[in-house]
């Protein structure tokens, strides 16, 4: 606890603890202040009248502090300059860094990964002029707290959006914005554990990192076989599972459309059982053999939570989500968000909502539509029979099943050509009880349009 402090210069408080006399506790105060450097060598202290005011002292107590700190070493005084710290005070080097181990994939010269747009691709120039006409029109107020749910700009230009685009019953009130995906579902795990849910089904393929997550937030999560159908979801009937997670228009990561039959199952099961439906829909946008099936949370939406995301469409690193959720849930869902946490920049949702409105969103999935379509042609084209392409012809990634141990003298063969690859087993959950399939997730979407060939000639390369 602090029961004096002074500032010196801008923002360096200095702070004495009460049980030590006044002169120690002051000693010690400064010592600690020029060894850690937070008062930086050569830094002129105040003179011993003026701290003395400002700690409501007497001067003889500071006087005897810097005397003090001047035998040690510490400070030096000297007469015309006044009292300094030394230049060579600052004895505890700070720690070496501590590694961060971050979620970022090691480098490779070629990446196939899964989970990543084409970067190269992101509209620079009209995401400026959206940005700049958003910033010149923001009211005062949007630079201010918010409200949690998020700029009401960007919900309503997602509610118009969502609506014609992905069949999605959409009421602006009811949009939460999040820092992407992942973020809505952290809330929606934690809004589900304070409900008392104790289980999740969630597809017997999927991503590793929301499975950790839920498992973080306390939820056993369950594993659906997951088939050419998508989901198994009649299995849900007689589980314990107070919730689903779902990616129906293009299961991650096999690539299956979730069938009429089995969304029926799915919402057959939350009505009867009170269960919740998550419906992840990163990246129903991209659909190249047909129109996009609408979202399944168009079916009941008071039991489907619908969750989107501009990773795909945009880029990752906009961190922009959003979920529209049922009403009975909405006030749990921001109580989970409220307290902790004020989502992104309320100038990038409000370029958000302006590249939506002028059309630009819409023009450019158009356009990375027509990329992304033509990449995987060719790589249909360019694998030829030396593996099977599986999973409908969507989003940015495709399945590619090989002969009985081909995935290994693949992956062996990538890691020589320096081609970052995962297999499909790499995205088993662990409890799943089907017999692992050997094949390999290619992203097609990951590399910049001059990497694409070379990239893809070193897949071909390492196929077996
Ligand atoms: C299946 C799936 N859902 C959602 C996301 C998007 O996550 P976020 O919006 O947090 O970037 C990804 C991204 O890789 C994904 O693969």
């Amino acid at each position: 606890m602090t029961d004096s402090w002074a500032t010196f210069g801008a923002d360096l408080h200095l702070e004495t603890r009460p049980g030590r006399g006044m002169r120690a506790g002051l000693t010690e105060a400064l010592r600690e202040a020029a060894r850690s450097g937070r008062l930086a060598p050569g830094t002129r202290l105040p003179s011993s009248r003026s701290l003395a005011a400002d700690l409501g002292i007497a001067r003889n107590t500071v006087a005897e502090a810097y005397a003090e700190l001047v035998a040690e070493g510490w400070l030096t005084a000297r007469q015309g300059s006044g009292t300094r710290v030394a230049e060579r005070a600052r004895a505890r080097r700070p720690a070496a860094a501590v590694p961060v181990r971050r979620p970022v994939r090691a480098q490779t010269s070629y990446s196939l990964m899964p989970g990543s747009p084409d970067l190269g691709g992101f509209p620079r120039a009209a995401w400026l002029s959206a940005a700049r006409r958003a910033l010149t029109e923001a009211p005062n107020e949007a630079f201010g707290y918010a409200d949690p749910r998020g700029r009401v700009e960007l919900r309503e230009a997602l509610a118009g959006y969502l609506a014609r685009a992905r069949g999605v019953y959409a009421d602006p009130e009811r949009i939460v914005l999040c820092a992407g995906f992942t973020q809505a579902l952290m809330l929606l795990a934690r809004t589900l554990r304070a409900r008392r849910v104790r289980e999740m089904a969630v597809e017997g393929y999927g991503l590793d990192e929301h499975q950790a997550l839920l498992t973080g937030a306390g939820l056993r999560t369950r594993p659906l076989v997951v088939d050419g159908s998508g989901a198994r979801t009649a299995d849900l009937a007689g589980s314990a599972a107070g919730a689903v997670l779902l990616t129906p228009a293009h299961q991650f990561p096999t690539g299956a459309a979730l069938t009429p039959g089995r969304r029926a199952e799915a919402v057959d099961w939350a009505r009867s059982t009170g269960g919740l439906i998550l419906e992840d829909d990163y990246d129903g946008e991209f659909r190249y053999d047909r129109q996009p099936v609408g979202a399944l949370q168009g079916l009941d939406p008071d039991r489907v939570v619908y969750l989107g995301t501009a990773s795909k469409s945009l880029a990752p690193g906009l961190r922009m989500g959003w979920m529209v959720v049922p009403g009975p849930l909405m006030e749990e869902v921001l109580a989970a968000k409220g307290h902790t946490d004020w989502s992104s920049s309320a100038l990038d949702q409000l370029t958000l909502a302006e590249f939506i409105r002028s059309g630009a969103y819409d023009r450019h999935v158009r356009e990375m539509r027509l990329r992304y379509r033509r990449r995987r042609d060719e790589l249909v084209a360019a694998v030829g029979d030396r593996a099977a392409v599986s999973g409908i012809a969507a989003g940015l990634h495709a399945v590619l099943d090989l002969p009985p141990g081909g995935e290994r003298a693949a992956l062996r063969a990538a890691a020589w050509q320096d081609l970052g690859l995962r297999s499909l087993s790499s995205f088993r959950h662990p409890r799943a009880s089907t017999a692992p399939r050997e094949a390999l997730v290619v992203g097609f979407g990951t590399p910049t349009q001059s990497a694409w060939a070379p990239t893809l000639a070193a897949l071909v390369a390492a196929l077996p």
